[in-house]
């Protein structure tokens, strides 16, 4: 099943090495996965321009520092270069604009994600608005937005980054996408852990020998020292995990 993100950017450039390189890259280009075929739609706001000058942000209303993104161009983005051009209900686009705003993504959400709009019985489809400047006119938000999602409490020059970084990590939740299907379970964050130590070859580096337990390949064991490494090292780095509160 083909499924599409969309994605709204004035630099559609920044998507070409995520495309490009690494599993990701794999898994988009269909030699991974062999249910789900996610195919990244990137659309330049630019070509949504009024003007000759192709612009596509003003002057801020009250003033101010910066510009703010046009709300009328973000429109014709949406409502011309997607529900138009592919022939899309806007009841069946979700639209997310990545911002300060929204809570704070997390690894359940990026599960959700996966769950809600890269699994095979769900038709609604993905659209990332990436803001530049100061922002985007209120009016658009009001008017498009379906969901805001910040990546935590710092300020990007613009959203593809964090575009990418959600995408990024709620793919690898889609069935498929990572080789080895168990490396999604154990990594950090599940089961409120952060992960066990890794060690690679050589066994002796600058003074420090590899556990002996992992060498010596008794399964049972190895399991014990990952989870016993894993809650120690969640105690010692992230004890905030250990406290009791839901993340959605
Ligand atoms: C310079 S920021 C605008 C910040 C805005 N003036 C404010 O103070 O909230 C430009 C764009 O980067 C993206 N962005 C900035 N910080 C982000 C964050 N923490 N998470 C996700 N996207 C972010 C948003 O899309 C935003 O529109």
């Amino acid at each position: 099943m083909k499924k599409r993100v969309f994605i709204l950017s004035i630099f559609p450039e920044y998507f070409n090495s995520f495309q490009e390189m690494g599993i990701i890259s794999k898994a988009l280009n269909g030699e991974r996965a062999k249910d789900i075929e996610i195919s990244l739609e990137i659309i330049n706001i630019r070509d949504f321009a009024k003007n000759n000058y192709k612009s596509v942000d003003d002057y801020p209303y009250g003033g101010g520092a910066g510009m703010v993104m046009k709300a009328d161009v973000l429109a014709d983005a949406i409502n011309l270069g997607i529900l138009e051009e592919y022939k899309i209900k806007r009841e069946n686009i979700h639209i997310i604009y990545p911002g300060p705003r929204g809570k704070t993504f997390h690894n359940k959400k990026a599960q959700a994600l996966a769950r809600e709009y890269f699994s095979t019985n769900r038709s609604t489809e993905l659209v990332f608005i990436c803001g530049r400047y100061e922002g985007v006119d209120e009016r658009f938000i009001e008017n498009y937005v379906d969901e805001h999602i910040s990546l935590g409490d710092f300020i990007l020059t613009g959203g593809e980054l964090a575009v990418m970084s959600i995408l990024d990590a709620s793919f690898r939740f889609v069935e498929g996408f990572l080789g080895n299907r168990k490396s999604h379970i154990e990594e950090s964050f599940q089961n409120k852990n952060i992960e066990y130590p890794q060690y690679t070859r050589p066994l002796e580096f600058e003074g420090k020998t590899v556990p002996e337990v992992l060498s010596n390949g008794h399964h049972k064991k190895i399991e014990d020292f990952k989870l016993e490494k894993g809650i120690e090292f969640t105690k010692k780095f992230r004890p905030d995990l250990l406290e009791e509160k839901s993340v959605e």
